[in-house]
């Protein structure tokens, strides 16, 4: 794939207008190095121990969270448009039940990174290893949030990611 290096903070706004809008792709592979994307609209970007670090929430019932438990490495991968149909299919089928890479026509290649998986069809890629896991918590969190977020109490885990390669297209 042609794509150039960039500083991870010079695309704060696409990757923030994209969470917003139609999502992004956390892809995180299997064991046997399978790639599977899952839509995301929340994920923050900053500075974190001097490093810089793309964090993602995923719910325990993802099929995702268990692949990132035992997964090092995940990539977030930012459409530049055109790809509402598959960010629908890969934010609403699992993982579990559905080789979504497959049925969607996505195609993904191997990152910069070692087991990392990217999808080419995307315009901004990060690719990150996991550095820091911690919950969104309950008795800390605002009752307004947890009520329209949280009814049946499934809390994110929050799996901070400290940036390796951060390129566009
Ligand atoms: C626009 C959009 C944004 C989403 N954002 C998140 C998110 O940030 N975290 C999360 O856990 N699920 C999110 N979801 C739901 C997952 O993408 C969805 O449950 C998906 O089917 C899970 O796939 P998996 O079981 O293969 O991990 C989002 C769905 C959509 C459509």
């Amino acid at each position: 794939m042609n794509a150039k290096a960039i500083d991870y903070h010079d695309s704060f706004a696409e990757l923030c207008r994209a969470l917003e809008g139609e999502g992004a792709f956390l892809v995180v592979e299997d064991s046997e190095g399978k790639p599977n994307p899952m839509t995301i609209g929340w994920a923050l970007l900053g500075v974190v121990w001097g490093e810089p670090i793309l964090s993602v929430f995923v719910r325990p019932t993802r099929h995702t969270c268990g692949l990132i438990e035992k997964a090092k490495r995940f990539s977030v991968c930012v459409p530049s448009g055109g790809m509402k149909r598959e960010l629908q299919f890969c934010g609403s089928r699992s993982g579990r039940d559905h080789d979504k890479v497959k049925e969607c026509g996505l195609k993904a290649a191997p990152g910069r990174t070692k087991g990392v998986s990217v999808l080419e069809d995307c315009a901004l890629f990060f690719e990150c290893e996991t550095v820091h896991k911690t919950f969104v918590l309950k008795d800390t969190l605002d009752g307004a949030i947890q009520g329209r977020y949280y009814p049946s109490e499934d809390f994110h885990s929050v799996y901070f990611g400290r940036i390796l390669k951060s390129y566009r297209k």
